[in-house]
């Protein structure tokens, strides 16, 4: 397979053995081009109007704080030559600090929170930038093989500036031991373009005695480009 404009080794291999379902679900013909110019044309934008007060804090949709280590996460979406992508579509999903899914599918042994949820959504403003006010998810097993726990992450899907350029990609958090057992991280054959999945501790962004500061920043394309299709 083949991505313009994205260096070898940065996307994940899309039938890769130790991720069990890649097997079954990796395309095994050639990729056929889909001409993008028709959803362009037809301008399907996503607009402001679809943002809820409380998308961007992910603590304040119960009637109470829920349990975990409360974050903010914030960082730049930008092009290939680090200029912004305005005015686009994030959307992050997430388990909550017990590493379990609000989701009828995910029956794990773990509390789920009745002040958690895991979804936000936000639009990057005229410098790229979002921002959002979350708790850190935990790990959580996913049955992959024996002891397969997942590191602790945040699932994010760009919308760009138009539908059609939807891409989805999952943020870590820095020194986690769980990177070199992972099949689903180390899907990606490139070393630095892994590391560009993990976000850094922020001191600028540390919110005083409130919440710890995570900085991630999401490149498109390019040299830089943050892996994507995980
Ligand atoms: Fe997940």
């Amino acid at each position: 397979m083949k991505f313009d404009a994205i260096e070898p080794g940065v996307y994940p291999e899309l039938i890769y053995p130790p991720y069990k379902s890649t097997v079954k679900r990796g395309p095994r013909q050639p990729l056929l081009r889909i001409r993008a110019e028709q959803p362009v044309r037809d301008n399907l934008v996503p607009s402001p109007r679809i943002l809820l007060p409380n998308d961007t804090d992910l603590t304040a949709h119960g009637n109470g704080q829920p349990l975990g280590e409360k974050i903010v996460v914030t960082g730049r979406v930008v092009d290939e030559d680090g200029q912004p992508v305005r005015n686009s579509l994030l959307e992050v999903w997430q388990c909550n600090a017990a590493g379990r899914y609000w989701h009828k599918k995910d029956q794990h042994d773990a509390p789920l929170d009745p002040n958690f949820y895991g979804l936000g959504k936000m639009m990057t403003d005229n410098d790229g930038r979002y921002r959002f006010v979350t708790i850190k998810p935990g790990p959580y097993p996913w049955g992959n093989h024996d002891k397969a726990w997942r590191p602790a992450h945040i699932h994010f899907s760009l919308f760009g500036n138009v539908y059609a350029q939807r891409l989805v990609t999952q943020m870590y958090f820095p020194s986690d031991p769980l990177f070199d057992y992972d099949p689903i991280f180390q899907s990606i054959p490139d070393l630095a373009a892994r590391q560009r999945l993990i976000s850094r501790y922020s001191l600028e962004h540390t919110d005083s005695d409130k919440m710890l500061g995570y900085e991630f920043d999401i490149v498109l394309r390019g040299r830089d480009a943050t892996p994507f299709g995980i």
